[in-house]
């Protein structure tokens, strides 16, 4: 079966009207397949080719070309228009007003906790102080031997302390910020000004006033002619720092290994009495172990837990506000940020 030219005429003529008819890129995408596809008039009219004599077929030949190669290149130019119609139009519908007010990103704060080892840390480095830190996995030697702890001390028992496998290695979770002082005393000479902030592990349930990761806040001053009036004066200004100028300290007669004498340190508060921490003046046995002269040098250390100065500071009644950190606690204490 042949084509006349006037019917492949007529068949180009309606392809190009549904090209440019399409008002879009799917419109024309349907075009394509009527006008340009397989089954479209035009390759029908390709395909009858093979049945004309050859005289005939290259003639024809030429002008089914022709046609295809018009109908191909007006939708090519059809689909350019679309596509720059719908660019133009995206641009359009995409546009960003720079002028409307952003929406506000709100900002976590600092954890409370670091906020007051911040304070701290600002506190002391203004007294000359300079802050130390240890790892929170410790050598059983430095969280216990070296402290004067002996080996059957309860502290050192499973119930409170985590023992980290293999056990052979001798580590545990740091039960206190203490071994903090033996390393700055073995790696530095006297005098010594240093305050430990930093996390501690024992092993306690989480309730409304223990959990088990803590945190304390370790001093420790190592230099000529110290005495427990240096000690009582540091904690006062300490305290007064935390609680306001009112507040009031006591030391009451208390044990610690690494310390003697020892004292427990509490502060008035709102009405009570709070214990505080623990203090004392340095051990000099604790001091011989790490090769300090002790006609020469003697030193104080305190300890205390950053939890219960929060707490008491801020009327926090709950732990789990402090270990859970929702924001709307912690936004609660500002930002923190400096
Ligand atoms: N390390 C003690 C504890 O965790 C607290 C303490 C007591 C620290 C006396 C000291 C100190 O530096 O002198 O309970």
């Amino acid at each position: 079966m042949s084509l006349t030219a006037s019917e492949l005429a007529t068949i180009v003529k309606g392809a190009l009207s549904a090209i440019a008819g399409a008002g879009d890129l799917s419109e024309i995408k349907k075009v394509k397949i009527e006008h340009l596809g397989d089954k479209s008039p035009l390759a029908k009219a390709s395909q009858s080719l093979g049945s004309l004599p050859a005289d005939q077929k290259a003639e024809f030949g030429k002008v089914v070309g022709a046609a295809k190669s018009e109908v191909n290149s007006a939708f090519e130019a059809r689909v350019l228009e679309l596509e720059a119609l719908r660019d133009a139009k995206v641009l359009l519908e995409e546009k960003v007003d720079v002028t409307l007010p952003a929406p506000k990103i709100s900002k976590g704060g600092l954890h409370p906790l670091t906020i007051l080892t911040n304070e701290i840390n600002d506190l002391f480095l203004g007294l000359g102080y300079r802050v130390a830190e240890g790892p929170e996995l410790e050598s059983e030697w430095l969280n216990f031997d070296a402290l004067n702890i002996p080996a059957d001390h309860p502290a050192r028992t499973m119930q409170d302390t985590f023992f980290v496998e293999p056990l052979e290695a001798k580590l545990v979770l740091r039960t206190h910020t203490s071994p903090v002082q033996i390393r700055t005393m073995l790696e530095n000479k006297p005098p010594i000004y240093v305050i430990c902030p930093g996390r501690t592990y024992r092993a306690d349930e989480l309730d409304a006033t223990h959990t088990p990761v803590f945190s304390q806040v370790e001093g420790l001053v190592i230099d000529r002619g110290i005495t427990m009036a240096d000690l009582k004066g540091t904690l006062d200004y300490f305290a007064q720092a935390m609680f306001g100028p009112e507040v009031k300290t006591r030391l009451r007669p208390s044990f610690f290994p690494f310390t003697e004498p020892s004292a427990e340190v509490d502060f008035f508060f709102n009405g009570r009495w709070v214990e505080w921490g623990g203090c004392g003046m340095v051990n000099p046995k604790v001091l011989q172990a790490c090769g300090i002269d002790t006609e020469e040098f003697s030193g104080f250390a305190f300890g205390m837990g950053l939890e219960r100065t929060l707490m008491v500071r801020h009327g926090i009644t709950d732990m789990h506000d402090i270990v859970e950190a929702d924001i709307r606690f912690t936004q609660s204490f500002g930002l923190g940020g400096r």
